[in-house]
């Protein structure tokens, strides 16, 4: 049973890899540069916006874990890759989506995903749909703003969300590649605790011993920021997933935790756990410099 893995070389696939080999796994990894990567892990050369190379990817392998960056042309990316396995009838494929992607239809990388979510709908492939929160590894990133300028940045809002860890959707994705019972389930992948903008801040305060002050949710101000490290389009597009966030919401949906509890076989990682991991690091990288 092979597994095609793409967005291998990323944040969750990298994990995705990881929880694969765990399970005893053949994986093959669809890059698209040579480089070191995982021992035991056959790899093919390509790119998600040429179908020669998806095409070839694919060939051989029976199940498909796809993952698509956010870029501009994210559906075409992902349909490529549904299309051809649908095409070469692979067994099944996992989709990587996210959380309340049928709510934020103005989003337009939620928008690319529910595309491709009504794909799978529509047609015959064995699939499985996992939709992540918000990734609590996101704020690993936060390192200058957190400890320098004292600020949580992110516009999270008085309601807020419900942060997950991404080891929890790698282990999500893996037991439903690798395991009977999940064919045309869809899985809401939260963490336990809802997080506002203020909590936020009140959890970095105690972890890093001084005051965090919450900047507040004044999206001009978040995109003009957002635009210094990113490209606009995208700055644009996360704008207007945080703008949801705070006039639909993004907090886990009842019977969300248990169900993933059951299909982890643990409780899913809380937010505030990864923050104290990541501020001893933070600490630890600071003495050794
Ligand atoms: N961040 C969040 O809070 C959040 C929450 C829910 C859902 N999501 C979704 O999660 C996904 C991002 O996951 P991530 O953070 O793990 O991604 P990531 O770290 O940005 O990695 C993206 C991966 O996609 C690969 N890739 C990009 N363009 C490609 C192409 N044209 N052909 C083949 N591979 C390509 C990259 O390969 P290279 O190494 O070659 O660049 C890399 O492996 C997005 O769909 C996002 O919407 C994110």
């Amino acid at each position: 049973m092979k597994i095609l893995v793409t967005g291998g070389t990323g944040k969750v696939g990298a994990q995705v890899v990881k929880e694969l080999q765990h399970r005893k796994a053949d994986i093959r990894m669809l890059v698209r540069k040579e480089g070191p990567m995982p021992e035991g892990v056959e790899v093919a050369i390509g790119d998600l916006l040429d179908p020669v190379s998806v095409q070839k990817a694919l060939h051989g392998v029976d199940k498909l874990y796809l993952l698509n960056a956010v870029v501009p042309d994210e559906l075409t990316q992902g349909l490529i890759a549904y299309d051809l396995a649908r095409n070469l009838k692979l067994k099944h494929i996992v989709y990587h989506s996210v959380f309340r992607v049928d709510h934020f239809k103005d989003v337009p990388h939620f928008a690319a995903k529910l595309a491709i979510e009504n794909a799978l709908r529509e047609f015959d492939v064995p699939f499985t749909i996992v939709r992540p929160n918000y990734f609590s590894q996101n704020d690993a990133t936060l390192k200058d703003a957190l400890t320098k300028a004292g600020i949580y940045p992110m516009p999270l809002g008085p309601v807020g969300i419900s942060a997950v860890d991404i080891r929890d959707i790698a282990e999500a994705a893996a037991i439903a590649l690798t395991s009977d019972g999940h064919f045309g389930k869809t899985y809401n992948l939260n963490g336990p605790d809802v997080l506002s903008g203020p909590k936020m801040a009140s959890i970095w305060s105690r972890l890093l011993g001084k005051e965090i002050r919450y900047s507040g949710d004044d999206m001009d101000v978040f995109e003009e920021q957002m635009r210094k490290r990113a490209p606009s389009w995208s700055a644009f597009d996360i704008r207007m997933m945080f703008q949801g966030y705070l006039d639909r919401g993004f907090v886990a949906e009842a019977g969300d935790i248990e169900t993933l509890t059951q299909l982890l076989g643990h409780p899913p990682r809380r937010y505030e756990d990864f923050a104290a991991e990541t501020a001893v690091v933070w600490q630890e990288r600071a003495v050794a410099v």
